[in-house]
């Protein structure tokens, strides 16, 4: 008899069935493992990415619905993605784009304008683009970072737009709801990127998170994921900013 009454409490459907997600950065680190989440829910998922080997390599490992690879900053091209979808999607999560670490003595002003491309005119492109797009009650996330809310040498251009983040997502849900509009500010994650940004100073980096935060152990793309799907499926929330970096901004 308890046990009867604790599975059906622990039993449940899958929170996306029916829907359509899109991964706007889809190959690889937090966009891939929240396309598996996704599908794990009962979503369809759409991935895109610039790298045709590596998304057609990551469509096979999640059952996508499709794949296209092309540029998300290149505003033709993500107009004509999304016109050729037969109908509104339900959710779009934006991996696409880096960060930015240049002091502004030695900055490349073409990289810099990049940043600004992907962190500010995609977020807006799309929004303007989701009117038509996305179903409503559907959502936009988009990813951010925790490490440029202190201000240092390098963190200029990264600073500004890590800063200005929740502003953007916080204005764009009032601009186009009732689609949901949110940020995730994430610390370290143990992704491709992050593996291509420190070399081989990687394995001592994951060691000294492992020995300083709060939660033991690194943060990887599963939880993110997690959170992605959470923010999703709950429509209570839009306009605001998640944090995910595992206590990291506790630490001095
Ligand atoms: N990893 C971290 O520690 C961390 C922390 C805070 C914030 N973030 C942010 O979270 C996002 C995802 O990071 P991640 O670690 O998952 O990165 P990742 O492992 O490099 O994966 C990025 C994905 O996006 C695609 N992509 C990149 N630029 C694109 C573009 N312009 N158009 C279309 N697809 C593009 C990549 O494929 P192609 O290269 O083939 O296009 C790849 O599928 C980034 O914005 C990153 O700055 C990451």
């Amino acid at each position: 008899m308890s046990t009867a009454v604790s599975t059906s409490r622990t039993q449940r459907d899958p929170a996306l069935t029916g829907q359509t997600v899109v991964l706007l950065g889809g190959s690889a680190g937090i966009g891939l493992e929240t396309a598996r989440l996704a599908r794990a829910e009962g979503a369809d998922v759409i991935l895109v990415g610039r790298n045709a080997e590596r998304l057609e390599r990551a469509a096979r490992a999640v059952d996508a619905q499709s794949t296209a690879a092309f540029d998300a900053t290149d505003v033709d091209a993500l107009e004509r993605f999304f016109e050729g979808q037969p109908k509104p999607v339900d959710h779009v999560l934006v991996t696409a784009g880096g960060p930015h670490y240049q002091p502004l003595a030695e900055m490349d002003f073409a990289e810099a304008r990049r940043t600004v491309e992907e962190h500010l005119w995609l977020p807006l492109q799309l929004a303007r683009i989701a009117l038509e797009a996305v179903r409503p009650g559907g959502s936009l996330l988009f990813m951010g970072g925790t490490g440029g809310r202190r201000p240092a040498v390098g963190l200029t251009v990264g600073g500004t737009l890590t800063t200005g983040s929740p502003a953007l997502v916080a204005n764009l849900a009032l601009e186009i709801a009732p689609i949901r509009v949110n940020l995730i500010a994430a610390g370290f994650v143990d992704t491709p990127l992050s593996a291509s940004i420190l070399g081989d100073q990687l394995e001592a980096r994951r060691t000294e998170l492992r020995e300083t935060l709060p939660i033991g152990r690194v943060v990887g793309p599963e939880d993110v994921a997690a959170l992605a799907v959470h923010l999703m499926t709950n429509t209570a929330l839009t306009g605001a900013t998640y944090d995910i970096d595992g206590g990291q901004q506790l630490l001095s």
